[in-house]
């Protein structure tokens, strides 16, 4: 196939500076359009599809967001591993704005997203007790701290509806479940994955303290400015990770991250 690639990267517009002779294509699945037309793009000898989540002028909002299309169009185009980084706000005061999180687990905390390649009469379930890719976060962790960057090797993401953020009583209750993270699309996209045998990871790359932290004075709460500011601050360094990922990548693929 002419457009067969090996890799899938859900990101923002940033990363196409990075490459050359990027082809853009539209690809039609049967659960619709994706986000916007996905980027192909050769780095490294490796083939990568790039696909903004939100769309190129962020137009999908997380609850909107054509995920099994996403996720599928990924497929069509022969993805079998793929690296998702998000913006992500921190719970603990220990895992700092500028900081990355590779997630092992999450909680979903969405409603109403079409969440499942199985709406019958085909009926499937799948575990989805470790839910990211291990060979992938290990790489991610192995990278990311290589270029310097304080990571967190593991953490549970909470994952909200959105587009709101969080209310004071809501963010310390998921804090004192345990959750590490928060945002607003790694639900269904991480689980949609795993459905397509294709192995995932995420990135949080954190921009703020969500609504606050108790005892520690002067944090604001989250503004969606302030994602913005810190995101695009820490931009260069989630590409150095992503782009040195890549390199060293072995497409191979040995885990089986999917299954019934
Ligand atoms: N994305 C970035 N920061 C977030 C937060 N605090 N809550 C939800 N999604 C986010």
């Amino acid at each position: 196939m002419e457009n067969k690639v090996d890799i899938g990267v859900f990101g923002g517009s940033g990363f196409y500076s990075f490459l050359k002779n990027v082809k853009e294509i539209e690809v039609n699945t049967p659960y619709g359009m994706p986000s916007d037309k996905i980027a192909i793009a050769e780095y490294e000898g490796k083939r990568i599809a790039f696909l903004p989540r939100h769309g190129k002028n962020h137009q999908y909002p997380p609850h909107k967001i054509p995920y099994r299309a996403n996720v599928y169009a990924m497929k069509q185009l022969g993805v079998s591993r793929i690296i998702a980084p998000t913006a992500s706000g921190s719970l603990k005061a220990n895992i700092k704005p500028g900081d990355f999180v590779i997630c092992d687990q999450f909680i979903d905390r969405t409603w109403g997203r079409s969440d499942t390649y199985y709406d019958g009469p085909e009926t499937k379930h799948f575990s989805s007790a470790n839910p990211y890719c291990k060979e992938l976060r290990e790489l991610a962790i192995e990278t990311s701290k290589s270029l310097g960057i304080t990571t967190h090797e593991k953490g549970t993401v909470i994952v909200i509806q959105g587009p709101r953020f969080s209310t004071k009583a809501e963010s310390k209750w998921y804090r004192n479940m345990g959750c590490d993270v928060i945002n607003m699309t790694q639900y269904p996209e991480c689980y949609l994955a795993k459905e397509m045998n294709i192995c995932y990871v995420n990135i949080s790359l954190i921009t703020d303290f969500d609504a606050g932290l108790e005892g520690c004075e002067g944090i604001e709460p989250v503004t969606e400015e302030e994602v913005f500011r810190v995101f695009e601050e820490n931009n260069e360094k989630l590409k150095k990770v992503l782009f040195e990922m890549i390199r060293k990548m072995d497409c191979k693929k040995e885990c089986n991250c999917g299954g019934v």
